[in-house]
C-alpha cells in the first residue's frame, strides 16, 4: 500500500503541471490579451487574403516544449497570415460573419468552467441557457413553444438533424426509399445533398425545381411535379426551401411552398442558415411563411456574427426527433427522469458537447439586440452601394438580391468566362479584400457576400479600388 501511495505521489509531481498556477494563468492571459488586441487592431489595414499554396510548416507536434510567445509567433505566421482572414471585414467570400469578441469570451468561460451541456441533470444551468437561446430563436421565427431545437456546430449538422426528423416522421426506409421524392432548388446548399447521403437517403428521387429569373423556386412547377409524382404512385414527402441561398441570396416563396406541403401532407424544411436573421430587419416581409416550416435551420455564426461553431435547428415534431436521437443507456440512468426535450443530447447525435449556448447568450445580454439589427441593415445598404458602384464601373450585376449576397461579372468582349476567371485570380493575388467566384447558369461570376460585422463603407471602397486595379491588370493581359 505504501509503495502504491509513493508511486501516486511521484506521478503527481509531473501531472500537477497541467494545473497551472495563478501567476502563470495571469501571465498567459496577458500575453494572449496583447496578441488578440494587436490582431484586432490591425484588421482594418491588413490584407483579407494571402494566397499560400504551400502547407504551413513549424506546426508539427514533436514533444519539444516551446514558450507561449514563440507559439503565438508561429500561429500568427503559419495560421493567421495564410489564406483568408475570416475575422476581417474584408472577407466578402463564401458566407462570412466575423466573430464578435464577446462570443470568444463566452467560449473561454465555457471552456474554463466546462459545464456538461448535453444533459439537464448534469448542468441544469448550462442546459437552461442552451434552451433559453433556442426559445429566443423560436420567438424570432414565430415557432411554437412546443417545438424542440438544438445548438449544433453549424448549418450542415443542423440540416442533417432536420432531414433525419423528416425521414423518420415519414418513415422513409427500406423499399420506400426509392419511391420517395424530395424537391430541391439547384441553389440549395450542398450540405443538403451530403446530409441525404449520410442519413441513408442517397437513393431517393430528387427533383430540381426550375427557378425564376431571381433564382427562386417556381411554384407552379413545384406543384405540377408533385401532382405528376403522385399520379405515378411515388411518395413526395419533402420540400427544402432556402431563405437566403448561398450563391444568390434568394428567398424561395415560403408561403406558397407551405400551402403546397400542407395540402400534400409533406414535410416543409427551410434552410435559413445564411439569411435567417434578416427577419429582424426591414426585410421581414420576405420571410413570411417561415413560421409554417416543419423544420428550420439558422446559423448564428453567420447572421449573428459569432465565431465559427454555432448553427441552430428548430423542429416542430418532437417525436420524430426523439426517434433518432433519444436512447436509454444504463450508464445514463441517473438522468432518466428529465423531460426529454430539456436535454440537448435527445435532439442531436452529440452527447458530450461544447457549451455553445453561452456564445450567443452572453453577447445578447451584453449588447442587446439593437446593434445586431443595425449591423444587418448596414449590410443590406452596403450591398446596394457596392452594386451601384460596380454598375458605374461597367460591370454587369445579377438580379437585385433579396439580402446581402449578390454577383457580378465584367462584360469582356471575348472569352467572357475565361477573362472573369483571370479577373478573380488578379483579385486573389491582390488580397486586400477577399471575394469568391461561382458559376450561375454557366456564367462565371464573382460573388460578394456582405455579412461580416466588420464590413464597413470603407471596406467596400477598398474592394472597389482593388477590383478597378485588378480589372486594369486583366485587360492589360488581354
Ligand atoms: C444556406 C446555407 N446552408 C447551409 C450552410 C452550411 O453551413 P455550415 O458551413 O455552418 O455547416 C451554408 C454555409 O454557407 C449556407 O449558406
Amino acid at each position: 500500500m505504501q509503495e502504491l501511495v509513493q508511486q501516486i505521489k511521484q506521478l503527481e509531481e509531473l501531472s500537477n503541471q497541467l494545473e497551472v498556477s495563478e501567476f502563470e494563468r495571469e501571465n498567459t492571459l496577458k500575453q494572449v490579451s496583447a496578441y488578440t488586441n494587436q490582431f484586432i487592431n490591425q484588421l482594418p489595414v491588413v490584407k483579407a487574403f494571402n494566397e499560400a499554396n504551400q502547407p504551413s510548416c513549424g506546426l508539427e507536434i514533436n514533444n519539444i516544449k516551446k514558450s507561449l510567445n514563440k507559439l503565438l509567433e508561429i500561429y500568427q505566421k503559419e495560421v493567421v497570415e495564410k489564406g483568408i482572414i475570416a475575422a476581417s471585414g474584408g472577407h466578402l467570400g463564401y458566407i462570412p460573419g466575423g466573430g464578435i469578441f464577446n462570443a470568444s469570451i463566452a467560449d473561454f468561460l465555457a471552456a474554463v468552467t466546462n459545464p456538461y451541456a448535453g444533459i439537464f441533470y448534469a448542468s441544469p444551468g448550462a442546459v437552461t441557457i442552451e434552451n433559453e437561446v433556442i426559445d429566443w430563436l423560436k420567438n424570432v421565427f414565430d415557432f411554437p413553444k412546443s417545438a424542440v431545437g438544438n445548438l449544433a456546430s453549424g448549418g450542415s449538422i443542423s440540416n442533417l438533424i432536420a432531414l433525419t426528423a423528416a425521414r423518420d416522421k415519414h418513415q422513409i426506409k427500406n423499399e420506400k426509399i426509392t419511391k420517395s421524392v424530395i424537391y430541391l432548388s439547384v441553389q440549395v446548399h450542398h450540405c443538403i445533398q451530403k446530409a441525404l447521403r449520410i442519413i441513408g437517403l442517397e437513393d431517393v428521387i430528387i427533383r430540381y425545381v426550375e427557378l425564376d429569373e431571381k433564382h427562386k423556386m417556381k411554384i407552379d412547377v413545384l406543384e405540377l411535379l408533385i401532382e405528376n409524382d403522385k399520379a405515378n404512385n411515388l411518395n413526395p414527402f419533402l420540400v427544402v426551401a432556402s431563405a437566403g441561398t448561398t450563391d444568390t441570396g434568394a428567398i424561395d416563396p415560403l408561403v406558397e411552398i407551405a400551402t403546397i406541403t400542407t395540402k400534400n401532407k409533406m414535410w416543409f424544411h427551410v434552410d435559413a442558415a445564411y439569411g435567417g436573421f434578416f427577419i429582424l430587419t426591414s426585410k421581414k416581409a420576405l420571410f413570411k411563411g417561415i413560421e409554417k416550416a416543419d423544420s428550420l435551420v439558422i446559423d448564428p455564426h453567420k447572421g449573428m456574427f459569432l465565431p465559427y461553431g454555432l448553427g441552430a435547428v428548430l423542429i416542430k415534431d418532437k417525436e420524430a426527433v426523439f426517434h433518432s436521437n433519444h436512447y436509454l443507456a444504463n450508464y445514463m440512468q441517473d438522468a432518466q427522469n428529465d423531460d426529454l426535450s430539456y436535454s440537448p443530447a435527445n435532439v442531436s447525435p452529440e452527447l458530450t458537447k461544447h457549451f455553445r449556448g453561452l456564445r450567443l447568450w452572453l453577447p445578447l445580454q451584453l449588447h442587446g439586440i439593437e446593434p445586431f439589427i443595425a449591423c444587418l441593415e448596414e449590410k443590406l445598404l452596403l450591398t446596394t452601394y457596392f452594386r451601384k458602384k460596380l454598375v458605374e464601373m461597367g460591370f454587369k450585376v445579377g438580379p437585385t438580391p433579396d439580402l446581402s449576397v449578390s454577383y457580378f461579372w465584367y462584360p469582356f468582349k471575348e472569352n467572357e468566362n475565361e477573362q472573369n476567371k483571370l479577373l478573380i485570380d488578379a483579385i486573389h493575388k491582390d488580397g486586400s479584400v477577399f471575394l469568391s467566384s461561382s458559376l450561375i447558369n454557366e456564367q462565371f461570376v464573382i460573388r460578394m457576400a456582405i455579412l461580416s460585422f466588420r464590413t464597413k463603407l470603407s471596406t467596400i471602397d477598398r474592394a472597389l479600388a482593388m477590383i478597378k486595379s485588378s480589372l486594369e491588370k486583366t485587360e492589360l493581359q488581354d
